[in-house]
């Protein structure tokens, strides 16, 4: 098996693969009340999860229809359904048929667990501090259901109905939030203004051949177990957690003014000094449009140059030193694509991620002045990944936070990175990588490379767990009494 077949699909959940690509969303976390009514709900929430052949055969006929008539005429409403590692434990499950590795592990402690290893270790985001059923020693959250609807009628609705069916089985919502795009049709965007969710892995076998200077595909079982993955490994076999996926959930807070001062802050010795705008772009190493810097480096061309076709340092990119997108720019850090990187452990193709994030609360005025609901406004971040350790914890501790990466020496016992042997650090990514304020990022331009100081982190965790996205048939599996 090296991709799925069309009965894979049937049985693989829609939230991963496939994407919900809806504009409305609401994130649900569920505690038990107990394992029999926690095997019910499963029961009753499998027939309402959708697969990834649903979800995929809709994307594209809502594309053809909606490019042949300019309308959007088609609506669906989208369910998924994950569970975290107490959730096994509570249905009395083993997680013995899952690969023993880091991944497993990662999952099996649960996020809050791996502060260390993500780096969430300054009050502003410890799990101490996160939403209370986050927290360590809260209980914990069972189940994450995440909806995603064309309308907010519908979307109200289904979580209607599944309040309905989690107060039935005895359990309880302990936590909810709406997620929703900011900015409407055609001109979506993040709190900080820019497009996400474009740069997405393709699956080998599954999504379009990448045309020239795009990443290469990605084997599937980097993201769904049961398939190789990227180092030839598909040990699992158990129906449990075939055709299934791990997934990263973070509620990152964004403040939005501490972005937008970080961009108006003086860069000494900067010539030409960067205005805002391009200063945000640089931070990001897009403009808001989704343009690329790494094709577009002075101004942002508009709509329709979200392009994925280019690398950093091969021909005719040539940007190895980062003059045109910064090494830590968030884009660039998360994944350098052809950098020149220190170690075979930074092989790209290693720690790629789906990524299915939608933002939360209400978008910040641009006149605003001041902001006392700092932490109800950012994005609930869903990685869709094979191995949680070495996708989603590498890429946040060793690649964003490391100021270090890039350039740096590698340590002899693998794992981050001492300081580069010449000239100065490029600092971490300035907008998701942790750090305190006053460290150092370093703009290069063509003459001489001029070090700046970061401001407050702009990006805070608030909430995280670790959740596994079962294959259907392995949710009802699930919901059979022991
Ligand atoms: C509030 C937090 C975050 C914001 C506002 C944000 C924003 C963005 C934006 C605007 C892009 C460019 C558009 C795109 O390629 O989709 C992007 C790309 C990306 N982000 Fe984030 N992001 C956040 C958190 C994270 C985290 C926590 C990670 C991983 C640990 C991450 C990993 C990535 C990756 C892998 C890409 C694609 C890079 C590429 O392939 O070129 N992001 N993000």
């Amino acid at each position: 098996m090296t991709t799925f077949s069309d009965q894979d699909l049937h049985d693989i959940q829609g939230f991963g693969v496939a994407g919900f690509r809806k504009d409305h969303e609401e994130a649900i976390f569920v505690r038990f009340g107990d394992a029999v009514g926690g095997r019910r709900l499963l029961r009753l929430l499998q027939r309402r999860a959708s697969s990834a052949w649903e979800v995929g055969t809709f994307n594209a006929l809502f594309s053809e229809v909606r490019s042949r008539t300019g309308e959007e005429v088609l609506k669906a409403t989208w369910v998924a359904v994950m569970l975290s590692a107490s959730s096994y434990a509570q249905l009395g499950v083993p997680l013995t048929g899952l690969p023993a590795g880091e991944g497993t592990d990662a999952f099996a402690a649960g996020m809050a667990a791996r502060k260390d290893r993500i780096n969430d270790t300054r009050p502003q985001d410890a799990p101490e501090g996160w939403e209370a059923p986050f927290r360590p020693g809260s209980g914990g959250v069972h189940l994450a259901i995440v909806i995603g609807s064309d309308t907010w009628q519908d979307l109200d609705e289904e979580i209607l109905r599944i309040r309905e069916t989690v107060e039935q089985c005895h359990a309880k919502v302990v936590f909810a939030e709406r997620g929703a795009r900011l900015g409407g049709k055609g001109n979506a965007h993040e709190h900080f203004g820019f497009r996400d969710g474009g740069s997405q892995p393709a699956i080998e076998g599954y999504d379009l051949e990448p045309a020239e200077f795009e990443p290469p595909t990605v084997p599937a079982g980097e993201f769904v177990l049961g398939y190789p993955d990227a180092l030839g490994n598909n040990a699992v076999t158990d129906p449990l957690w075939i055709r299934g996926s791990f997934v990263a959930f973070r509620r990152l807070a964004q403040d939005v003014l501490g972005f937008r001062r970080q961009t108006e802050a003086e860069v000494p010795g900067a010539d030409p000094p960067l205005d805002p705008a391009t200063m945000a772009a640089k931070m990001m190493g897009r403009w808001p449009s989704g343009a690329p810097l790494e094709l577009n480096p002075d101004a942002d061309p508009g709509q329709s140059h979200e392009s994925n076709a280019f690398q950093y340092a091969a021909d005719p990119f040539d940007d190895v030193d980062g003059q045109k997108c910064p090494r830590w720019a968030h884009i660039r850090k998360a994944n350098p694509r052809d950098e020149a990187t220190p170690t075979g452990e930074d092989n790209p193709a290693l720690h790629r991620m789906i990524r299915r994030g939608i933002p939360y609360g209400e978008a910040l005025p641009t006149t605003a002045t001041d902001d006392t609901r700092q932490r109800e406004r950012g994005l609930h971040f869903f990685a869709v990944v094979g191995d949680v350790a070495r996708q989603f914890e590498f890429v946040q501790r060793q690649w964003l936070d490391d100021p270090n990466f890039p350039t740096g020496t590698p340590s002899e016992s693998g794992g981050g990175y001492g300081p580069p042997p010449q000239g100065e650090p490029d600092g971490p990514d300035p907008v998701v990588g942790h750090h305190d304020a006053g460290d150092t990022c370093s703009l290069h331009q063509p003459g001489g490379h001029h070090p700046f100081q970061l401001l407050d982190e702009v990006v805070t965790a608030t909430a995280g767990e670790y959740f596994f996205l079962p294959s259907l048939t392995a949710l009802a599996s699930l919901a059979q009494p022991s």
